[in-house]
């Protein structure tokens, strides 16, 4: 029998790749006592490809942060990408790790080794200013992935934009969500992000989009339509469902007090 129980939930250290591997395979993940969860609400084994491929292009990535851990998957995926680089640090912002995940990102951080990383558990909302404060334009890669409704993501992205630096990389998951999309569409408009890459998913099933392109389908060979009335046409024909969006910073936000786009 064991001296200390504790002993026999505490992780072992694993390679990074091998924790990533095993919570796929087994569908599982372990708590801080060692209670299995089933794995949910993360981001899956092609997202974390497209995190990674964007870390492994740009050496130059080395400060980055994300909002929303849950069972620490996106974190696992980031610090595998960026953890062989001097200097490399991974700030985390959730404020329920504890609380609702059972401590189980922090838990598989720590079993891959990975200790280039903070923790804030506070909300995005009241975190982010405080970052802002003393690291404006510091970070390479923002990730964000926390509360979903539109206010929030817009809050979290007008936080991420100006904490990230000039050259650096604001990633947006779920994107399939109309309120995250809307977010993501009208940061396209701002004069300093170009839209870097995006992954997307199956081909939108809504009835409402068939019956549209169906009824309107005679036009959709006149290339007007698609010149006058472009978010029109993309609502109507661009079937694709996106599912995460990363947006290049090229250049600084210099949008003046009225800076307006009737695009949106
Ligand atoms: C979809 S999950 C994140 C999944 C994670 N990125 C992954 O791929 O494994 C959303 C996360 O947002 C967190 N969250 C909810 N409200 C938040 C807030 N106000 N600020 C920051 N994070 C928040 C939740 O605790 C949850 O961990």
């Amino acid at each position: 029998m064991l001296d200390n129980p504790k002993e026999s939930v505490m992780p072992r250290t694993l390679h990074i790749n091998q924790v990533i591997e095993n919570i796929y395979r087994t569908g599982t993940v372990v708590g801080q006592n060692g209670k299995v969860h089933k794995l949910h609400s993360a981001i899956d084994r092609e997202e974390g490809e497209f995190i990674s491929n964007i870390i492994h292009n740009d050496p130059k990535i080395i400060k980055t942060l994300e909002v929303g851990c849950a069972y620490g998957l996106s974190s696992l995926n980031i610090c595998l990408a960026i953890r062989e680089r001097v200097g490399a640090s991974h700030t985390i912002i959730d404020p329920f790790q504890n609380i609702h995940w059972d401590g189980v990102g922090i838990r598989n951080l720590d079993e891959a080794g990975i200790d280039f990383f903070d923790l804030i558990q506070v909300k995005s909302e009241f975190a982010l200013p405080r970052l802002l404060e003393e690291k404006e334009g510091e970070f390479d890669f923002i990730f964000i992935d926390g509360w979903h409704t539109f206010d929030h993501t817009l809050i979290d992205a007008f936080y991420a934009s100006r904490l990230l630096r000039v050259g650096g990389y604001l990633v947006v998951d779920d994107i399939s969500l109309p309120s995250v999309k809307r977010v993501v569409n009208f940061l396209k408009n701002y004069p300093c992000y170009e839209e870097y890459d995006s992954l997307d998913g199956e081909v939108s099933k809504s009835w409402k989009k068939m019956i549209a392109r169906r009824l309107m389908s005679p036009i959709h060979q006149i290339t007007w339509f698609q010149t006058l009335l472009p978010s029109l046409y993309r609502r109507i024909f661009d079937d694709r469902i996106t599912r995460i969006v990363a947006l290049q910073k090229t250049k600084e936000d210099t949008r003046s007090w009225d800076w307006h786009n009737d695009a949106f």
